[in-house]
């Protein structure tokens, strides 16, 4: 899936291709195997850990994303029966881990698949989105100078990452393991951020050789680092920002990682010329694309798909999802936008109306208490308050076609399938069950008597 133009996911990763281009010599290859077997059991979730979103989408999806532009082959790492993952991460290959021996383990099954590789292969973590394509590039730019190069951080709170074991001169030695490390070794503030690098046949050597007798009884890929040692290579930390190393495996960390990924897109989509009033209760997608000029007020979701062009404002508490607004539209406050809506140049949709596969014409207006279900109108029409369209007749959908500059009465109830004519009119109240010719006044109600004497003070006589 392409993301349209000048979305934010692009502009906060956009710089670095032409960093890389620019550093000269001929770009090695490069493929990453992405480790995402685990089910992540501190999430207590059906679904797989990688599954979970960040701004609409599957978090593997934002760290393929990043890895997509730098990586000339990537390989997926899943757990058995994890076939939704598999169909989000095509086409890239994936291979399955039956047993969670580790993550040493894991990344040693993507050798045969890799076999015929010469480059540099990555190894990265699927439950580590958060990563820019930036700092990735860093990495890889790293290894022309080292053996085997790592990701590394210094946390606020380093937990149980873990701690990088470096010698006086700062050349890594070794990873220890939060569950394997000493007192000592546990005050060491480097941690391991779950990424390494190095040449395809030394990696698969150096994983053939992994031992499990440690803690946790698992082939830790991070034992990699003292077995490249062990063979006197330079090992090198590529220290990068805790907001973009950090690992999710809870709930809690998925949150934090949600507010980091906003904090980016928002920032993205004012760098490129929307106004945000209030941008931190601004919910935004990984493909939200805003128009410059775009008035964001707060308090609104934007769900993925949504494009808002030049000048159009979205008022307070509404809520879009893969649609369109036109330029100069006003939507909301406490309006919805759903699926497969388009709403055209400077038209208004006002307080609690709701569109669905509805496509407004430029300047036509909804302003009130409306729902607007599989509709076309026109350009200037005028949808009185409390019309709904009867889209459903408890069996199928069925469309209403409303004409350019027609006007619907308030509280207009239109049954589908049905159209009204260019210019015609509905009277307020009517329930519209055959087509109006253009032009037209169609009146369907009730007719009104007036029973002289017959108020409340006749009545009390
Ligand atoms: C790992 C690192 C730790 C680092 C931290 C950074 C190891 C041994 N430890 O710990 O040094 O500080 O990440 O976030 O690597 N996975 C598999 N198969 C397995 C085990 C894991 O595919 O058999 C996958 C998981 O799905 C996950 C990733 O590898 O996406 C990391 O595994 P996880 O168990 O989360 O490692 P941490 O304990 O966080
Ligand atoms: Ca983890």
């Amino acid at each position: 899936m392409k993301p349209p133009r000048n979305t934010a996911q692009q502009n906060f990763n956009a710089a670095p291709i032409a960093e890389a281009a620019a550093s000269g010599s001929v770009a090695p290859m490069h493929a990453a195997i992405i480790l995402a077997a685990g089910q992540g059991t501190r999430m207590k979730s059906a679904r797989p850990k990688v599954m979970h979103p960040l701004a609409g989408r599957p978090m593997i999806q934002h760290l393929l994303a990043s890895c997509a532009p730098l990586f000339q082959r990537v390989l997926v790492v899943v757990g058995p029966g994890m076939a939704e993952l598999e169909a989000t991460v095509a086409p890239h290959p994936t291979v399955v881990q039956h047993e969670r021996l580790g993550t040493g383990h894991a990344a040693r099954l993507a050798a045969p698949a890799l076999q015929d590789f010469a480059g540099d292969v990555a190894v990265l973590y699927g439950d580590n989105p958060l990563i820019t394509q930036q700092t990735i590039a860093l990495l890889l730019d790293a290894r022309r100078a080292a053996g085997l190069v790592l990701l590394a951080m210094r946390p606020a709170d380093p937990g149980r990452y873990g701690r990088v074991v470096t010698d006086d001169a700062g050349m890594v030695q070794r990873i220890v393991e939060w569950a394997d490390a000493t007192a000592a070794e546990r005050a060491i503030p480097l941690c391991n951020a779950g990424v390494i690098c190095a040449p395809a046949a030394d990696l698969f050597r150096w994983l053939g050789g992994l031992s499990n007798a440690n803690a946790a009884g698992e082939y830790y890929l991070t034992d990699v680092i003292a077995a490249a040692r062990a063979e006197g290579r330079a090992v090198r930390a590529v220290e990068a920002p805790e907001a973009e190393l950090r690992g999710i495996n809870t709930r809690a960390e998925l949150a934090t990682a949600e507010a980091e990924i906003q904090a980016r897109l928002r920032q993205a989509a004012m760098l490129g010329g929307a106004t945000l009033i209030r941008p931190e209760t601004v919910q935004l997608a990984w493909d939200t694309a805003l128009a410059p000029d775009v008035t964001v007020e707060p308090h609104v979701v934007f769900a993925p798909g949504v494009t808002v062009a030049e000048g159009a404002t979205i008022r307070a508490f509404s809520h879009l999802e893969a649609c369109s607004v036109g330029p100069g539209a006003v939507i909301g406050p406490y309006a919805r936008l759903r699926p497969g809506t388009a709403v055209g140049e400077a038209a208004h949709v006002g307080n609690f109306v709701e569109l669905k596969a509805a496509r407004l014409g430029a300047g036509a207006k909804a302003n009130h208490l409306t729902y607007l279900g599989d509709v076309t109108v026109g350009a200037g029409a005028n949808i009185g308050a409390g019309t709904i369209t009867c889209n459903y007749d408890g069996l199928a959908k069925h469309r209403t076609e409303i004409g350019e500059g027609a006007f619907i009465g308030s509280d207009t109830a239109l049954v589908a399938p049905v159209r009204v004519g260019a210019h015609a009119v509905t009277a307020a109240g009517s329930v519209i069950t055959e087509d109006v010719p253009d032009n037209a006044l169609a009146i369907a109600r009730g007719r009104q008597a007036n029973k002289l004497g017959r108020g409340m003070k006749g009545r009390r006589r």
